[in-house]
């Protein structure tokens, strides 16, 4: 079974995703995290962000591994643990750069699509393309979305338990920068797929949402989990 989940950041996408995953025992694929793993190779190796010919390269050459239960997923870099690293909003911005040249994205939805099709029981995926492009054929596809707000708030949060020091301000700043890279790239933007179930979890707490998702995936003809 292949569980898409495509929506902008901050929604919820990755802890959902994590949850249900984990419930159904499938494998939680974080493709979020792989696109951020070539920012930071790509800040690494201080070259131009925008040389799409040289981003590609490195990418090509990047081993990136997501390795691990989804609770403890570790996201590897050339054999290097950069789980942590990665995450900063710095470094998210260096992903949206990158996850728009066009070569960076066929090496990752390749590498995204032979991991999903080799997991025994299957995925969840979490990402922005997962049911539009990687897994067009997905059992069920989700798009959670929530008010670019509710997102600063929740991204804010947590943030501040990870010891980064910014503002509410600023986190909404930098959540609008990356969704409207995210929409307006040519390749493979932010985008509802049509078989889609959308769920607006702005005003909705994480259970409530788990549960509406885990109802919709347990109607799914076959699933037994
Ligand atoms: O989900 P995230 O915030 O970790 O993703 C980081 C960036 O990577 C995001 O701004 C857009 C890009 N991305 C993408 O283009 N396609 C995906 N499937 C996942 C992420």
């Amino acid at each position: 079974m292949i569980i898409a989940i495509d929506g902008p950041s901050g929604a919820g996408k990755s802890t959902l995703g994590k949850m249900l995953a984990k419930e159904l025992g499938l494998l939680y694929l974080d493709t979020g995290a792989m696109y951020r793993a070539v920012g930071l190779a790509v800040f690494e190796s201080g070259k131009d962000f925008y040389d799409a010919e040289t981003v590609a390269r490195i990418a090509r050459q990047s081993k990136i591994e997501l390795i691990g239960e989804p609770d403890s997923l570790q996201v590897k870099l050339d054999g290097r643990d950069v789980s942590n690293e990665i995450r900063t909003n710095e470094v998210g911005q260096m992903a949206s750069i990158v996850s728009a040249v066009p070569e960076v994205r066929v090496i990752l939805v390749e590498h995204q699509r032979s991991l999903g099709r080799n997991s025994e029981l299957g995925a969840v995926l979490d990402g922005r393309d997962i049911g539009t492009i990687v897994f067009p054929n997905a059992d069920i596809k989700f798009f959670l979305t929530a008010n670019p707000e509710a997102r600063a708030r929740r991204r804010y949060e947590e943030d501040k338990l990870r010891g980064r020091v910014t503002t509410y301000e600023e986190t909404l700043a930098e959540i609008n920068v990356r969704d409207e890279r995210d929409v307006s790239r040519a390749d493979s933007p932010l985008a509802i797929a049509e078989d889609a179930i959308v769920i607006d979890t702005s005003e909705l707490n994480l259970t409530e949402v788990y549960e509406t998702m885990l109802a919709i995936v347990r109607e799914v003809p076959g699933e037994t989990a």
